[in-house]
């Protein structure tokens, strides 16, 4: 099932220079971009995106890092990208991300966990399309992409 995957770059990975790294990951499994954007997030954004967490008491520091400098939003395309996607990640508390995964290769905190991923196709559209008009998606194929 060809499955968009809504992603997030946070802006401490961004401010270490970790950008070409992390988008790496995705096009090496063969993922391919079809959107994507570095933005200063507003903060109506900030609370569309993380209304889950609204009554949580991590809430008001991950609204705070995630407005604290420029993050990149991108939709990622590809056979099962949902699930790919978040394997590629690793878990949300970087110490407990497997080493090999973007989180637990580069993260240390939870809550400067470097990425932020769907947890769900029904999730993943709502979440990209707080960032981007459907006209912003780009079709192509990838050389070989039939063959994934
Ligand atoms: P993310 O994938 O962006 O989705 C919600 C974020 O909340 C999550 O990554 C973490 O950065 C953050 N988060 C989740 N649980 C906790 C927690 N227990 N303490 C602090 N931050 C958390």
């Amino acid at each position: 099932m060809i499955e968009n995957q809504f992603v997030m770059i946070k802006p401490n990975a961004i401010k270490r220079g970790l950008i070409g790294r992390i988008i790496e990951k995705y096009e090496n499994k063969g993922l391919k971009i079809v959107a994507l954007k570095i933005i200063q997030m507003k903060e109506s954004q900030a609370q569309a995106l993380y209304q889950e967490h609204e009554k949580k008491d991590f809430y008001p520091s991950l609204v705070d890092f995630i407005l604290s400098g420029p993050v990149i939003v991108m939709i990622v395309r590809g056979p099962n990208a949902v699930q790919a996607v978040r394997q590629i990640n690793g878990a949300t508390d970087p110490l407990e991300a497997d080493v090999g995964s973007i989180r637990g290769k580069f993260g240390l905190t939870i809550t400067k966990n470097i990425v932020h991923a769907s947890d769900s196709r029904e999730n993943a559209e709502r979440e990209w399309r707080i960032f981007f008009d459907e006209q912003e998606i780009v079709n192509y194929s990838l050389i070989g992409e039939n063959e994934l």
